[in-house]
């Protein structure tokens, strides 16, 4: 059974990927971890994709984090393979040329948040929540979460809500820089969707080379993020949508970006 609903927008610019398990409140289980790993790689080939929302089925959960029935019946060994399949999986989210656009319609927990952490931008609906609540099941973030919140958040926010492991609502999200929008209305893939748009204008090539300059620079030193970025730069100076940029400009009307 298919783990995600995948709907095409904008004559195939964005995808719109729904994690299909509303009954589980969207929780990750083996199955639609692969299924994510091999929509991520498909994604990556498709030349006219821009941006893909993810969101999840119902208004009640984005993604309730790891599936815990199924973790019931897992032997360690199967838990540490899982772990690393994830880990795996979410990098990937960060590697990828296209922008990844978290649409949280409803509780982000656990590897639900670290889902959405992974995306590149994340747009939250009124009344959704996010937390980090490994601790309370006697288990740490596994998904990268312990790494990317203080990245995102800083240290002191990020050991505020893993050590409690606390819910935060969406003001508090936005407040934090958790996420980077509140819908405006209950329709948060529609806003997440108008979002994926706004950074469709760019040139697709810019787009995954400033993705990765940020992405990456992030890890380095300021001299070597500094000539990361020079080398990203270089990515874009040789493609006809660079001249396209320049051409569109000169004669005042909105450019034509292909890829190239
Ligand atoms: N894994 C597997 N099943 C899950 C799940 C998870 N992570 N989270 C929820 N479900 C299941 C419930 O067991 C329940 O199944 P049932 O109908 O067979 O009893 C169903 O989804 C609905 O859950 P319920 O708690 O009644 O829904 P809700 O809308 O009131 O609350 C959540 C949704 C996400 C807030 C709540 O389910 C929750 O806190 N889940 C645990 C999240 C968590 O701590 N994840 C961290 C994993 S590391």
């Amino acid at each position: 059974m298919a783990e995600f609903r995948v709907e095409s927008r904008e004559g195939g610019a964005i995808e719109v990927w729904t994690i299909d398990g509303e009954a589980r409140r969207n929780a990750i289980s083996r199955a639609m971890r692969a299924e994510l790993e091999r929509l991520i790689e498909e994604a990556q080939s498709k030349r006219e994709l821009r941006a893909v929302v993810i969101t999840g089925a119902g208004d009640k959960a984005f993604c309730a984090g790891a599936d815990l029935k199924e973790r019931a019946g897992m032997s360690e060994e199967e838990v540490r393979a899982f772990l690393l399949d994830l880990r795996r999986t979410f990098r990937a989210l960060e590697l990828s040329d296209k922008i990844f656009v978290a649409a949280i319609n409803g509780a982000a927990y656990g590897g639900g948040t670290e889902l959405a952490l992974a995306c590149d931008l994340r747009v939250i609906r009124r009344g959704a929540k996010m937390a980090l609540t490994e601790t309370r099941l006697a288990i740490i973030p596994g998904g990268g979460g312990t790494q990317r919140l203080p990245r995102l958040v800083g240290m002191a926010v990020a050991k505020d809500l893993i050590l409690t492991g606390r819910a935060v609502d969406a003001e508090e999200a936005y407040r934090l820089g958790l996420v980077n929008r509140i819908a405006a209305d209950d329709d948060v893939v529609g806003a997440a969707v108008a979002l994926a748009a706004e950074v469709a204008e760019g040139g697709p090539i810019a787009l995954a080379a400033a993705k990765a300059a940020i992405q990456q620079g992030m890890e380095l030193g300021l001299d070597e993020a500094l000539e990361l970025e020079y080398q990203q730069y270089q990515r874009t100076l040789h493609t006809a949508d660079r001249l396209e940029g320049l051409a569109a400009f000169r004669e005042k009307r909105k450019p034509v970006y292909r890829g190239v």
